[in-house]
């Protein structure tokens, strides 16, 4: 099996092949969420900790539903409804946790990295639902499996990805899965949130909204991040949208089978026009709803099969125990 790590904490260096074995799984599980009875018994008797340090509708929602369509348990913690308001680390918090054994902690935080850290102390699986300006995996591949079943592959695709990509988890995540699956990619934004040296990261750089758009086959929207925003990068929200809003006018530059993406939440009228959010070439529900299919797939794949792994490893070590005794 082309997916066999422990936790998912980025994109970055992951192969292709562990990528297309996420989709493919995520793409078996759709069509129970289309069931009368939406739920199957792969996780009974699993337990999966939400650990939310920051604010989410789709994300921890749609974890939540992910487990629960597999018959998980499932605990949600946000920031002020934990101890760390009293002091403890996110560390000592999430050891705490593990010593009630749960079978995986997907942890959203706003310190890039935080899921990493947890992963160094922890043997659970960890899930990273969201790191600072860092990485959000499961929003990209949900994006990517919203793609490829919208155009049929990735390789070879061009795809804009238009906004805030200095403070932004979704671009880097997508950037990373995006090029090791063949796709060329384009980023485009003023200079102060798309900065020359992105280059480097394999895409090429735009800084006309016009010029990234034409004869792309994929615009991926990205959100104004004015919370990570420690200055200001443009002048008014104003003229950000004046030259960066998505409008019907600049998705007919795109090609006639242009699909939009957007992550959510959107700022209707900022980065995106209500005409081009709700149009024909809008994926965004279609994105929300592939998001429950890829996060059972994820918790499939690192819980039920982690157990079954370790349940043969036990077995086997039982007989080779006996083995021994009869030797
Ligand atoms: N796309 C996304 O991460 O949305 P939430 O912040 O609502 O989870």
């Amino acid at each position: 099996m082309a997916f066999a790590q422990r936790h998912l904490l980025g994109l970055e260096g992951m192969s292709a092949d562990a990528m297309i074995a996420l989709l493919d799984s995520a793409a078996s599980f759709k069509e129970i969420s289309e069931r009368d009875i939406k739920k199957v018994p792969t996780l009974r008797g699993k337990t999966v900790i939400n650990l939310f340090y920051e604010n989410s509708t789709r994300t921890r929602t749609s974890f939540e539903i992910a487990a629960k369509r597999l018959s998980a348990d499932t605990i949600n913690i946000s920031e002020s409804s934990s101890s760390a308001s009293k002091g403890e680390t996110l560390v000592d918090t999430a050891r705490n946790l593990e010593a009630m054994r749960p079978d995986a902690i997907v942890v959203r935080h706003p310190m890039s990295g935080a899921p990493h850290l947890l992963a160094r102390h922890m043997t659970c699986p960890i899930i990273n639902a969201g790191d600072g300006c860092h990485e959000h995996p499961t929003q990209a591949l949900l994006d990517l499996l919203t793609i490829r079943e919208r155009r049929g592959q990735i390789a070879g695709l061009t795809v804009a990805i238009v906004g805030d990509l200095l403070h932004s988890r979704v671009g880097r995540s997508n950037l990373h899965a995006l090029r090791a699956l063949g796709a060329t990619v384009r980023l485009v934004g003023p200079p102060t949130l798309v900065p020359r040296e992105f280059a480097s990261l394999g895409a090429t750089i735009h800084h006309r909204l016009a010029d990234g758009v034409r004869d792309a086959d994929v615009v991926m929207m990205l959100r104004i991040q004015r919370e990570r925003m420690g200055a200001n990068y443009f002048p008014s929200v104003e003229e950000y949208s004046q030259y960066y809003c998505l409008t019907e006018e600049i998705v007919r530059l795109a090609k006639p089978q242009v699909i939009i993406l957007h992550p959510g939440p959107i700022n209707r009228g900022l980065e995106i026009a209500s005409a081009v959010a709700d149009g024909p070439y809008s994926v965004i529900m279609s994105q929300v709803t592939n998001g429950v299919a890829v996060r059972m797939a994820l918790l499939y794949l690192l819980v039920a099969r982690s157990k079954a792994e370790d349940a043969e490893s036990d077995a086997g070590a039982e007989v080779g125990l006996r083995q021994g005794g009869r030797a």
